[in-house]
């Protein structure tokens, strides 16, 4: 039986290029997916391996039959996929849930030391030949340790979060979720379930996001809720860009309503305002939260796995949709 006909938008890590190119008929493009390009795609591919910029969005629907069966996504978020549109196209959508929780977790927690630290800052006056030696006032930071962190969000890479933070640091914990955890790690840590979001921001030295994207969750951080948040407190973003509003992120750090912020993802990757590029108390990555080379290999692998089962029949291990 001839190789299934597959699609990459980008390079993936070499070891999964090399087992994709021996088991399927691979074709790798190199760049983000336009619409024109996803509608002819659908029809020459049996499947397509997308990431998070390649949105596949509400009128694909409308593409009429196509030869695409499934959408085996590169990476846990899929909220550039509209399920509803890949349902009327009959797709079988995938992740790869469970193999970046620590990756990401630690970029989380690398955020918030530099923020608090204020790492991005002092690296920048040194290179810039601007240090000019010891001095006991020079960069003064917030203290990490014993500090308490406020976890918006308490799934996979929440917890991990809250773990390295608890017993790396000392920090106590405070989450709010749709409703309080029954589980024993949760319940090890003492970590103390907000109902109310405000609640948490009102307690929370340093506060984490940790939801989901998409329609459920656009704007939950907005200026309501940065007013609700301490003046000496960080806001600290690792999900997806969407969550917070940059404008009012931006008018909170302005009033001086939070202390500073550290984000690895955008509102409109890869634009970032200029008001946040201009900041000190701003820390800013380019959304690197999974990107080790044995997590994205990983990742490859969980694509990989899910192409095999669903070209043998399988049930596909990461099904969303
Ligand atoms: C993820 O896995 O969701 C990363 O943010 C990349 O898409």
């Amino acid at each position: 039986m001839a190789a299934a006909r597959i699609l990459l938008t980008q390079r993936w890590p070499e070891a999964v290029e090399a087992a994709l190119w021996r088991d399927y008929d691979t074709t790798i493009l190199e760049h983000t997916l336009s619409v024109p390009e996803w509608r002819a795609a659908l029809q020459e591919y049996d499947a397509i391996c997308p990431c998070v910029t390649d949105r596949f969005v509400a009128e694909l629907g409308e593409t009429g039959p196509v030869k695409t069966r499934l959408l085996a996504n590169y990476g846990v978020g899929y909220n550039h996929i509209n399920l509803d549109a890949a349902r009327q196209l009959g797709l079988t959508v995938t992740n790869t849930p469970g193999v970046l929780t620590d990756a990401t977790a630690d970029l989380a927690m690398t955020l918030l030391l530099m923020v608090a630290r204020r790492a991005g800052e002092g690296e920048r006056q040194l290179r810039a030949g601007q240090w000019r030696g010891w001095y006991p006032t020079h960069l003064m930071g917030a203290q990490v340790s014993g500090a308490t962190l406020g976890i918006i969000g308490l799934g996979r890479i929440g917890l991990a979060m809250a773990h390295k933070a608890h017993y790396g640091f000392g920090m106590s914990i405070l989450y709010h979720n749709r409703r309080e955890l029954n589980d024993s790690a949760v319940a090890r840590m003492g970590a103390r379930f907000c109902a109310n979001v405000d609640d948490l921001l009102q307690a929370a030295d340093f506060v984490a996001i940790h939801t989901p994207g998409g329609q459920d969750t656009r704007h939950l951080f907005d200026a309501r809720r940065f007013a609700a948040m301490r003046p000496h407190a960080y806001l600290i973003n690792t999900s997806r860009g969407d969550v917070v509003d940059e404008n009012a992120l931006i008018a909170a750090l302005d009033a001086g309503q939070i202390a500073g912020a550290a984000l690895d993802v955008y509102e409109q990757e890869p634009r970032v305002p200029a008001a946040l590029l201009e900041r000190e108390n701003v820390v800013l990555l380019p959304h690197l939260g999974s990107a080790t080379l044995s997590t994205r290999t990983a990742m490859g692998m969980k694509v990989k796995a899910n192409l095999d089962a669903f070209f043998s029949g399988q049930p596909v291990p990461d099904r969303v949709l």
